[in-house]
């Protein structure tokens, strides 16, 4: 039987990359978009918002697998993340379980949920966890956790990258931070196998490269040397000049309307020192295991 997956999130960077996994995979997809609907091959577009409850119920209908990857990753005010991320969540899982098709329910968290005091967004991301698993019923909700994840298509990483492979790093606050990454391929390889196995875990996993530990920005700098074959050149971002950046930032956004991504609260995420966590569970659970490293990515200029 052929499954039907119903996916949010489409339009942005991971959900890209989902969509074209997905349909390789040979699954119906219908996807929710909040732009005109749009016409593609094999996929089948729902038009609406996660504040949409109509066209949640439409997204869902007959489906029995929902992967939700939609959500706020940047903004200047609480309620904003609050409501994409933890009100649309409890509405689309609420969605799938009237239903009465739904099985599995995948919800697209982040590593960022283990320390929700860091930011709104991380407070955001735990308590949409908490709900979605109170409102799911009899639906198996396997919540993913994924580290930075970064990759083609991706605009946030991106720069730190290309300066790399010129020969500059820029590091924010200490410089003993630690940072775990995971590219966006193996991402998308981790929810087709959770969309494989028979019974869908109840569980949470964090999600990182196979880099256990992480990078330091030392060894980042390494990794770039060898490529260039040319020293890697570090300036430190002072604290203090990145937290009053990300002030300002935040004040011209609440002028302009626009959802910034360097706030303070994103500074305190950046600049938190250990990020370092096991895909030793994930592992166990589905077999998964992440094959692109950070050096093979800058070497191929996967980014
Ligand atoms: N990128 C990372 O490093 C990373 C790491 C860990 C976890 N995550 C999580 O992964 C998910 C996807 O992240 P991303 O980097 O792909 O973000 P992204 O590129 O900003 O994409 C966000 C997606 O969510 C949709 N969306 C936002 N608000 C919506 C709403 N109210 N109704 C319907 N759709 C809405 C966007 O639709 P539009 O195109 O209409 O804006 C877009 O498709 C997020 O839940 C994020 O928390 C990301």
């Amino acid at each position: 039987m052929v499954r039907i997956v119903a996916l949010t999130g489409a339009t942005g960077f991971i959900g890209g990359v989902l969509v074209r996994r997905l349909l390789e995979s040979g699954v119906r997809l219908r996807a929710l978009s909040r732009s005109q609907a749009r016409c593609a091959e094999g996929i089948e577009w729902v038009q609406g918002a996660l504040e949409d409850g109509d066209a949640l119920a439409r997204l869902v209908a007959g489906a029995d697998t929902v992967i939700h990857c939609a959500g706020a990753v940047r903004g200047n005010s609480p309620e904003h993340f609050n409501r994409i991320n933890i009100d649309g969540s409890r509405r689309l899982v609420e969605a799938a379980r009237r239903s009465g098709s739904c099985e599995r329910f995948l919800l697209m968290s982040s590593l960022a949920a283990r320390h929700p005091d860091l930011s709104w967004y991380a407070a955001s991301k735990l308590e949409a966890e908490r709900q979605v698993k109170q409102a799911a019923g009899d639906i198996a909700v396997t919540v993913f956790r994924p580290t930075a994840v970064y990759g083609p298509g991706d605009r946030e990483m991106r720069p730190l990258f290309e300066w790399l492979l010129r020969g500059w790093l820029f590091t924010l606050g200490q410089s003993n931070a630690r940072l775990t990454l995971l590219h966006v391929e193996d991402l998308a390889r981790a929810v087709l196998q959770w969309l494989m196995v028979p019974v869908a875990p109840s569980a949470t996993y964090e999600l990182n490269d196979c880099q256990r530990d992480g990078y330091d920005w030392r060894g980042i700098a390494a990794i770039a040397a060898e490529i260039r074959n040319a020293p890697v050149r570090q300036i430190v971002i002072p604290a203090p000049l990145l937290k009053a950046l990300a002030q300002v930032n935040l004040s011209i956004s609440y002028l302009t309307r626009r959802a910034p991504m360097l706030t303070p609260a994103k500074v305190c995420e950046l600049t938190h020192p250990d990020w370092s966590c096991s895909n030793d569970p994930i592992q166990a659970a589905l077999g998964w295991e992440p094959r692109i490293l950070l050096g093979r990515a800058l070497q191929e200029h996967w980014f």
